[in-house]
């Protein structure tokens, strides 16, 4: 679960180094590097997003999704280390004005019961949350493929987006990210209290489509 108040938040200064990152082992870095990515996709299709929020994630997305591979691939590579912080800070600025999504709710309880690193309970559930949330806004799911360097031409919007959901599950491939929760340790019998738990926290105030107890028992049976 997260620790979170405000008397923690004592700094005024965030030192950007990618020198810091060096010893970052490889599965530290992906499971963080994907966490900043859903910050900017959540943010961005938040029910709160403004213009300013949209100008920061997909600048945010577009740096990622240019950088994480080869950041991850070899943590001293500090252009692409420099623009991960760049674009995480970013995002941050982004989902803290607009809240985040289905994927941290989910990813809250996963983290919380099963002791699953933040990031990767995040990234195994994306591609699912994104699936659900498409209708809600397809024209943003659809920018979110052209900013990942998905060729969108000629296609519709939910078209477009399903495209940004499968370059989502690539990049989570690439990672060594697995597929599914049954293989970051989660067990089944759990899914209806976190599918309960989710619904209480929430996150109905920023998620683009409402999401009831059942649709969360739903994404969690297809992301297991
Ligand atoms: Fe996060």
């Amino acid at each position: 679960m997260s620790i979170r108040n405000a008397v923690l938040n004592r700094a005024k200064v965030a030192i950007l180094d990618p020198l810091g990152l060096k010893s970052l082992p490889a599965n530290v870095a992906a499971h963080a590097a994907m966490d900043a990515f859903v910050h900017a996709v959540e943010s961005y299709v938040s029910l709160n997003a403004n213009p300013i929020t949209d100008a920061v994630n997909l600048h945010a997305i577009e740096l990622i999704a240019a950088n994480i591979r080869p950041f991850v691939s070899n943590r001293s590579n500090l252009q692409a280390g420099l623009n991960m912080l760049c674009a995480a800070s970013l995002a941050a600025m982004g989902f803290s004005n607009t809240g985040v999504g289905n994927v941290h709710c989910m990813a809250r309880f996963v983290g919380g019961f099963f002791h699953a690193s933040h990031g990767l309970s995040n990234a195994v559930c994306l591609p699912y949350v994104a699936r659900f949330n498409l209708k809600a806004n397809p024209k943003k799911f659809a920018r979110i493929a052209t900013t990942m360097g998905e060729i969108t031409d000629g296609l519709t919007a939910i078209e477009a987006g399903k495209l940004a959901i499968q370059a989502m599950r690539q990049l989570n491939m690439d990672l060594g990210i697995p597929e599914r929760l049954r293989d970051i340790g989660v067990s089944k019998d759990k899914i209806p209290e976190m599918a309960h738990l989710a619904f209480k926290a929430n996150y109905n105030r920023w998620n683009p489509r409402y999401t009831t107890v059942e649709d969360f028992d739903m994404l969690f049976k297809q992301a297991y």
